[in-house]
């Protein structure tokens, strides 16, 4: 049946879906880092343990991810704005110059793992199927990490960034 909508009201009404902000970090074939800022993580399976996330097909960032065996989800505070536009726009410096700065560290896997994160989600890939003009990425939770200080979880809402604190 043909959609009575076109791309930008798909966007707008879907803008309206408050999400997490994660930045999923892996390594390319050559052991440099790579990042992408995502708004489609999710957890799966408890048992056995799974998350997915949903890159789109023009990623540069997860072809590079894809060449590794893993990835980590680094869940970002509200204060982290200035990552979240980071991962999801090119710097002048082009894509390498992402992690420029930026003092990461290595997951028990070798991914990277970004300062302040309020928690880390690290992975191995267990399949990746096609989605439309996206892929489904389902990965295998092998490592799990909080920060020690609770901070505010940075939310996705109508085109912004704003924050979620519980009581
Ligand atoms: C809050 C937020 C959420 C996003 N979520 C997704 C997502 O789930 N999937 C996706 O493919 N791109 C998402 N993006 C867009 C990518 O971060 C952006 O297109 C990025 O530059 C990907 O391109 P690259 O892999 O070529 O670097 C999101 C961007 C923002 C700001």
């Amino acid at each position: 049946m043909e959609a009575n909508f076109d791309s930008a009201r798909f966007r707008q009404v879907l803008s309206h879906l408050p999400t997490g902000v994660v930045v999923v970090t892996g390594v390319d074939a050559t052991g440099a880092p790579s990042g992408i800022t995502i708004g489609s993580f999710v957890s799966v399976s408890l048992n056995p343990p799974l998350v997915g996330f949903f890159p789109g097909n023009a990623s540069r960032s997860w072809s590079h991810i894809a060449e590794g065996k893993g990835f980590c989800a680094n869940v970002l505070t509200s204060d982290q704005e200035e990552l979240c536009w980071r991962f999801a726009r090119e710097p002048e410096g082009g894509m390498s110059a992402r992690f420029d700065g930026l003092e990461w560290t290595k997951s028990p896997t070798g991914m990277p793992v970004l300062p302040g994160a309020l928690a880390t989600i690290d992975c191995s890939i267990e399949s990746v199927t096609p989605a439309g003009d996206h892929s489904f990425v389902l990965g295998r939770v092998q490592h799990l990490s909080t920060n020690e200080t609770i901070s505010e979880a940075m939310v996705f809402y109508r085109g912004k960034v704003t924050g979620a604190m519980p009581a």
